[in-house]
């Protein structure tokens, strides 16, 4: 045995039992009982809890977005994660126009081989289907084990209409692969952003106001209209809002392969951020909602109408944020938060919001499961042993001096959590312990997944 973690409480998302895990070359081998210690480091996790690391299938690490490149690299995105009991990202590269789309994922995977610090995989975005030869690349890709493809509603020059849309649900579903979208509707964000900029309406209020409810919801309800009538699967991500949320989660109690995502951010912060001195640090799209749209998420989050809570992890510097100071459409757009997922969904299970049986499944479980990761998502004997032990009686204020990317500032700044991640194991390998990083930039494997066929 290479390591034995003794008496914690380990969490599945329907049990909840005290148990030892013995793992082997990076694979849980063994829970139960008496397992040889001999030439093994055992961790003694007495009134700790033990849990399966973190899945946060929504990061845009190095991406070149509004005007500039998200904040955090590879390197420092993974850091962070692993301090967050995030044990892999999957990251979402986009294709340049014109691109193939198997350059873009070797080229990504060259630069994860040196930087990655947990394992990770890609859901590809797709933004031209170069004549048709990008649907004929999905295939190779799948086979590949990028088995997750996404396309956008929204911003120029990624954005797609409803023709390329059905073209990619169709292929998608023909090939075995997941199809994700970002849903909101480009017009009417445009006819708004005209009408303020217009009227010299340009503080981040402004940008709630030009994409608020109903404008995320028709992305919602078309995205989920083209996938019932085609019969396809469709997971829609960051889900922000109520009305599309309800056609979602119709959809799926009719039978259909419809998933649903939501963030952290969305059910911590409402619309009322963007009145703040700093509201501009919180613009990201879909912005944040009213109160009902996150009372509603909750509700879904309990009723199984929420599948995966993801980060959307897509950090910028501060002076790139005051690129927005006096207009909100210069702000690019994102916020921090992939080492805060797992922290935060456990406060709430720790402070009796849900159980920690649903954090689990919402941040690990059904990930693995929905995108095809038959090696994680849960302490089962056979998988990786990617481990986090937690401490339901550690209080942690969320600072930027604690967290682990390169960003300067986080819209959680101040935020208190009940409990906190004390060890990150990723394949066996301690990389995170006490608030330190202690894992190594290139130890990260690419996670190789299962097409739905
Ligand atoms: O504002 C956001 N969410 N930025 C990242 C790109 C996206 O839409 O997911
Ligand atoms: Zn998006
Ligand atoms: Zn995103
Ligand atoms: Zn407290």
């Amino acid at each position: 045995m290479d390591l034995i973690i003794k008496n914690g409480t380990i969490i599945s998302p329907t049990e909840t039992y005290i148990a030892d895990i013995a793992v082997k070359d990076g694979k849980i081998i063994g829970i139960g009982k008496g397992f040889s210690e001999e030439e093994a480091t055992v961790v003694d996790a007495s009134g700790k809890l033990v849990l399966p690391g973190a899945i946060d299938v929504h990061t845009h690490l190095a991406m070149p977005f509004g005007g500039t490149v998200s904040a955090d690299s590879y390197l420092a995105g993974t850091r962070a994660a692993a301090c967050g009991g995030v044990t892999t990202v999957f990251d979402y590269p986009v294709q340049r126009s014109g691109m193939s789309i198997l350059g873009l994922i070797n080229e990504k995977k060259a630069i994860c081989e040196e930087e990655a610090c947990i394992d990770y995989a890609f859901h590809c975005c797709i933004t031209d289907l170069n004549d048709g030869a990008i649907l004929d690349e999905m295939e190779k890709a799948v086979e590949e084990g990028i088995t997750s493809f996404k396309c956008f509603f929204v911003y120029k020059g990624m954005m797609v209409d409803d023709g390329t849309f059905t073209k990619l649900l169709l292929r998608a579903k023909e090939v075995g692969a997941m199809l994700n979208v970002h849903a909101e509707s480009p017009a009417i964000i445009d006819l708004n952003i005209e009408n303020f900029l217009k009227e010299g309406k340009t503080s981040p209020w402004y940008h709630y106001l030009s994409r608020p409810e109903y404008v995320e919801a028709e992305g919602d309800i078309r995205a989920v209209h083209w996938t019932k009538n085609l019969d396809a699967s469709l997971y829609i991500v960051h889900m922000a809002n109520k009305e599309g949320l309800e056609a979602a989660v119709e959809a799926k109690r009719e039978g259909y392969d419809i998933y649903v995502e939501t963030c952290p951010q969305y059910l911590e912060f409402t619309s009322e951020v963007y009145k703040r001195e700093d509201g501009r640090n919180f613009v990201c799209s879909p912005p944040m909602k009213g109160q009902e749209s996150q009372d509603a998420l909750w509700h879904a989050i309990k009723t199984g109408g929420i599948d995966v809570v993801a980060t959307d992890h897509c950090p910028f510097q501060s002076y790139e944020k005051d690129w927005g100071k006096d207009d909100f459409t210069k702000i690019p757009n994102g916020c921090a938060g992939v080492e805060n997922l797992y922290p935060y969904m456990l406060s709430a299970a720790n402070e009796g919001k849900i159980t920690f049986n649903k954090a689990v499944e919402l941040c690990s479980t059904n990930p693995a499961k929905i995108f095809g990761c038959s090696e994680k998502g849960s302490l089962t004997v056979g998988k990786d042993a990617d481990i986090v032990i937690y401490d339901p009686e550690k209080e942690f204020t969320i600072s930027v001096d604690n967290m682990h990317s390169d960003y300067d500032h986080t819209i959680w700044e101040g935020v208190h959590l009940k409990g906190y991640p004390t060890m990150t194991f990723s394949r066996g390998r301690l990389v995170y312990k006490d608030g330190a990083f202690v894992g190594e930039p290139g130890w990260g494997k690419f996670v190789k997944r299962i097409g739905r066929k």
